[in-house]
């Protein structure tokens, strides 16, 4: 039996025994929380949140207690940050920096540089002129504003193609060339010598052959990055799950976390969520699958002492997207992806993220 089975299995027995012994259900043990349950096994557990979230009573305090870290869900975008060339406007990211000071939480950022959500002005002043303090500029004002204040900021987000064939096609490949990444993360080492830098993307978790080549090229680029000696540190895999399709492929996943590992890189989880939408109808069952997947994936993430941080994007059903209008009317469906139902109660999946983290080996 894997230690880390013995160990949850144990754990479970031990649980099972006091819930037993006390006649209590699993849930009401003492509360405890992601966020502790995390700290004990040396990782961090956070989740992204927007201001909006901030004026939701019911909302602040289960995310101040079950989460030690913040990622701002779109408010440092660039699209947000700086509607107008050279006219930025902090008030919200600065928001959620408070926030999480007074909630003694860490940051981390997200993003800096990516192919999405940039404001319009910013593309045809690439196409005018190759200037590369478009790209370089951006960075010094967020990372100069914030700098000591982030725990990791994804300086790239989401380079790679889609099918994983290469790099996917952007303003800033088109203007700059491949070397795009290189300056970014040279801009963000010299803006804040602490943050840790991250690559960011997904597409490496599943099992797949768009799967295989994503993690392949992924490897490329890490190779290239660490053979000019780019400042990388680590490498986020965002962690878009589904429930039903296209599951985890744990071999695939173990040993490219392995390989990810032995280039001297940390590994963070990033944007957490399991797609639910190709399931049955039935809430239970749809909840069982996504606890299911959760756990299929963190037992394999957190096996690997490189793992250092896991966050859900966002922590209630109640923040995310709706489903396609047609859908909502038509059958009410609405996507349960997250630890927390819209009415903030936990779900399997709060189990299962507290189950990966009782059972992972203290680094
Ligand atoms: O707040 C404005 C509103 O004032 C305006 O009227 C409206 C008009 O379109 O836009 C609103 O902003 C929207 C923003 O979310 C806040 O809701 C943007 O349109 C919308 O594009 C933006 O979507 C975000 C998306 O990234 C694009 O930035 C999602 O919230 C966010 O969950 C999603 O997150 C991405 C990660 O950054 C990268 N990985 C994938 C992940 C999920 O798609």
């Amino acid at each position: 039996m894997k230690r880390r089975t013995f160990l949850a299995a144990s754990a479970g027995a031990v649980t099972s025994a006091l819930t037993g012994a006390l006649g209590l259900p699993a849930r009401a043990q003492p509360d405890r929380s992601l966020r502790d349950l995390a700290e004990a096994r040396g990782l961090v557990f956070g989740a992204a949140a927007a201001t909006y979230m901030l004026d939701q009573p019911d909302f602040v305090p289960v995310l101040r207690r079950q989460v030690r870290q913040l990622v701002p869900e779109y408010e440092m975008k660039r699209q947000f940050l700086e509607p107008r060339r050279g006219r930025y406007d902090f008030a919200a990211l600065d928001r959620l920096f408070a926030f999480a000071a007074a909630s003694r939480m860490s940051m981390r950022g997200h993003p800096l540089v990516w192919y999405a959500s940039n404001p319009d002005w910013l593309e045809p002043a690439l196409t005018a002129r190759r200037d590369e303090t478009l790209l370089t500029g951006h960075i010094q004002a967020v990372l100069g504003r914030y700098r000591g204040r982030m725990a990791s900021v994804d300086v790239v987000n989401e380079a790679i193609a889609p099918d994983g064939r290469g790099l996917r096609p952007s303003p800033w490949l088109s203007a700059f060339g491949p070397g795009y990444l290189d300056t970014a993360f040279h801009a963000a080492r010299a803006a804040d010598p602490a943050v840790k830098l991250v690559y960011n993307d997904w597409g490496c978790e599943q099992g797949g052959p768009e799967n295989d080549r994503f993690r392949a090229t992924t490897l490329k680029l890490l190779d290239g990055l660490l053979a000019r000696r780019v400042p990388v540190d680590a490498l986020g895999l965002q962690g878009h799950l589904n429930a039903f399709q296209n599951r985890v492929d744990q071999r695939k996943l173990r040993l490219f976390l392995d390989e990810v590992r032995a280039r001297g890189l940390a590994i963070l989880i990033t944007e957490l969520d399991v797609y639910d939408g190709d399931g049955p109808a039935d809430i239970a069952a749809r909840d069982r699958a996504v606890a299911d997947e959760t756990r299929r994936f963190l037992d394999v993430a957190l096996d690997n002492p490189a793992t250092r941080a896991v966050l859900t994007w966002c922590l209630s059903d109640r923040h995310i997207d709706p489903p396609e209008e047609w859908r909502l009317k038509l059958t009410g469906f609405r996507h349960r992806k997250l630890p927390y139902d819209a009415q903030m109660r936990k779900k399997p999946m709060w189990d299962a993220i507290a189950q990966a983290f009782a059972g992972r080996r203290v680094p």
